[in-house]
C-alpha cells in the first residue's frame, strides 16, 4: 500500500475511534466552512461589483461635467484624482491624444478604447504595463474628438483584498470557536450516555454466575428526553435481568434441593432394604420361620422406593416442558373418576367414613384421566393417612363459573397456616418425625400441583382445626 493510502486508513481509523462529541464538533465545523466559504464567496463577489459599479459611475459623472465645456473651449481635460485624461483626435480609425493630455508612456491601449468610442460612450478595463489595471470610459465630445478618462482600480482590488484577509481571519477564528465550544457542549450534553457505558461496564465486571442481585443502575437526571428514554429503557432491561436471574438462581437452589431430598429419601428404603436382607441371610441359617416376615418387609420397602421413583419420574416429566408430557387428555367425566376414587377409598380405608356428592349431568372435561384419578387419590390418602381414624371426609364434584370445582374436605387437626404455604413443596411434611414413620415422602401435594397446573387448572388449601379443605379448579371441555 502507498504511504498515502497508510495514512488515509491511519486517520480513517484514528475518526472511527474518537469520540461522538469529537466527531460532531468535527462535522459541524465542516458544514461550517463550507458554509462560510460561500458566504464569504459571495461577499468578496458583491463588494467588488458594488465598487467597481461605483467609479463607473465617478468617470461617468466627471466626464458629463466635462463635456458641455470641452465643446465650447478645447481646454485640456480636467485632471481629477490620479486619473489619466486625454482628449483624442479620430482620423479614419485612429486616435491620436491632443496636446494637454495626462496619458501614460504607452498609449496604445488607451487609444484602441477612443478609437471605439467614436460612435458612443464605451466602458472597458484594460491592463496598462507596470501599472495594473484601469477602469476606462471614452465618450465622443464632436464628431471626431473622443474625451477618455482612466481610473486606476488598485485602490479597489486592495478594499477587496482586506476585505477577503478580514473574512479569512474572522471566518477562522469563528470556525475554531464553534469546534472547541461545540465539543465541549456536546461532551456535556452526551455525558449521560457515557454514565450508562461506565454502568454497564460496572455490571460487566460484576461476577453474575453466583448470585441472583444486580444492584447497580443508571442515575442520574436530565440530558434530553431521548437519554431519558434510554435510561429507563436501560434500568427497566437491567431490573428485567435481574429478576431473569434471581428466578433463574431459585430454580437452580429448588432444583439442588430436589435432588438431595430425593438422594436422601431414596437412601432410607434402600438402607432398610440391605437391613432386611442381613436379617433375612440370618434367618435362613438360624430361624426359618422368620424369614417370610422378612422377605415381606424388603417387598413393601421395595413398593415404597417404586411409588417414590414413579413421583419423581413424574415430576421430573412435569418440570421439562419440551419432552413429551406424561399427561395425555382426552374427553371424560369427571363425576365418573370421583365415584371410582370414592369406592376405591371406601374399601381400602373402612376406617374413614367417607360421603360424595356429585351434579346429576356429567362434568364434562379435557383431560387425562388416569393423572385426575392419581389426584384425587392423593388428596384422598392424604385425608386419610394425616387425620385420626374415624375422621369422616366429604367430597364434593360441583360447576362453578365455567370450572369444574372439587373438594375433598376432612374433619382432622388441619394444617397450621405456616404448613399452609410450603405444603405443596416437594418433600415438606409438617410434623416429619411422625409421617416419616407413616411412609409419607411428602410429595404426594407436589405431584398433585404440579398435575394440576399441567391440566390448567388451580390448586388451593383451606384449613382450619377440624375441618381442612383441598380444592381442585379445572376448565371444562369445550
Ligand atoms: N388432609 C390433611 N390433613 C392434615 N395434614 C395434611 C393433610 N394433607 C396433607 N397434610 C400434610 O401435608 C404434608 C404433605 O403432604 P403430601 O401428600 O405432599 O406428602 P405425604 O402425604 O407426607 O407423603 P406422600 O403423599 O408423598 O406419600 C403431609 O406430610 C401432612 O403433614
Ligand atoms: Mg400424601
Amino acid at each position: 500500500m502507498s504511504r498515502a493510502g497508510r495514512w488515509v486508513r491511519r486517520w480513517y481509523g484514528a475518526w472511527r475511534a474518537s469520540r461522538l462529541g469529537t466527531r460532531l464538533a468535527f462535522g459541524l465545523g465542516a458544514v461550517s466552512l463550507v458554509v462560510f466559504a460561500i458566504v464569504g464567496a459571495l461577499t468578496v463577489e458583491l463588494m467588488h461589483d458594488y465598487l467597481n459599479r461605483r467609479l463607473d459611475e465617478q468617470l461617468k459623472t466627471s466626464q458629463v461635467t466635462q463635456v458641455p465645456h470641452l465643446r465650447e473651449s478645447k481646454d485640456n481635460p480636467e485632471v481629477v484624482y490620479s486619473w489619466y485624461s486625454a482628449v483624442f483626435e479620430v482620423r479614419q480609425g485612429v486616435a491620436v491624444p491632443q496636446p494637454g493630455s495626462t496619458l501614460p508612456a504607452d498609449v496604445r491601449p488607451l487609444a484602441k478604447v477612443a478609437e471605439e468610442a467614436t460612435r458612443g460612450d464605451v466602458f472597458r478595463t484594460v491592463y496598462l504595463h507596470d501599472q495594473g489595471s484601469y477602469r476606462v470610459r471614452a465618450c465622443p465630445v464632436d464628431a471626431g474628438t473622443v474625451l477618455l478618462s482612466a481610473a486606476p482600480q488598485a485602490d479597489l482590488d486592495s478594499t477587496v483584498q482586506q476585505l477577503v484577509l478580514i473574512e479569512v481571519v474572522a471566518f477562522l477564528v469563528a470556525l475554531a470557536i464553534l469546534v472547541i465550544a461545540g465539543r465541549l457542549v456536546l461532551r456535556r450534553g452526551l455525558r449521560p450516555l457515557s454514565d450508562m457505558a461506565g454502568t454497564a461496564h460496572d455490571i460487566a465486571s460484576h461476577d453474575l454466575t453466583g448470585t441472583a442481585n444486580l444492584p447497580v443502575r443508571a442515575s442520574g437526571t436530565g440530558g434530553g428526553a431521548e437519554v431519558e428514554e434510554l435510561r429507563t429503557a436501560f434500568n427497566l432491561m437491567l431490573s428485567h435481568i435481574e429478576s431473569s436471574l434471581a428466578a433463574r438462581t431459585a430454580a437452580n437452589d429448588r432444583l439442588r434441593r430436589f435432588v438431595a431430598d430425593a438422594s436422601h429419601e431414596l437412601r432410607t428404603p434402600l438402607t432398610s432394604i440391605r437391613g432386611y436382607a442381613d436379617l433375612f441371610r440370618y434367618a435362613a441359617a438360624n430361624e426359618p420361620e422368620e424369614r417370610e416376615a422378612h422377605l415381606e418387609k424388603i417387598r413393601a420397602e421395595t413398593a415404597r422406593m417404586s411409588v417414590l421413583v414413579d413421583d419423581l419420574l413424574l415430576l421430573a416429566r412435569l418440570d421439562a416442558n419440551d419432552a413429551e408430557p406424561p399427561v395425555r387428555p382426552q374427553r371424560m367425566d369427571l363425576t365418573e373418576i370421583a365415584v371410582a376414587a370414592a369406592d376405591a377409598f371406601r374399601a381400602g380405608r373402612p376406617g374413614h367414613p367417607l360421603t360424595l356428592e356429585i351434579p346429576d349431568d356429567p362434568v364434562m372435561l379435557h383431560a387425562d384421566p388416569v393423572r385426575l384419578r392419581q389426584v384425587l387419590d392423593n388428596l384422598l390418602a392424604n385425608a386419610a393417612v394425616h387425620t385420626p381414624a374415624g375422621t369422616r371426609v366429604d367430597v364434593t364434584v360441583a360447576v362453578a363459573d365455567g370450572m369444574a370445582v372439587t373438594r375433598v374436605t376432612d374433619g382432622g387437626p388441619g394444617i397450621s397456616p405456616e404448613a399452609q404455604e410450603r405444603i405443596f413443596d416437594r418433600f415438606y411434611r409438617v410434623d416429619d418425625s411422625r409421617t416419616r414413620a407413616g411412609g409419607g415422602t411428602g410429595l404426594g401435594l407436589a405431584v398433585v400441583h404440579s398435575l394440576v397446573l399441567e391440566h390448567g387448572g388451580t390448586v388451593a388449601v383451606e384449613s382450619e382445626p377440624g375441618r381442612t379443605t383441598f380444592t381442585v379448579w379445572l376448565p371444562l371441555s369445550a
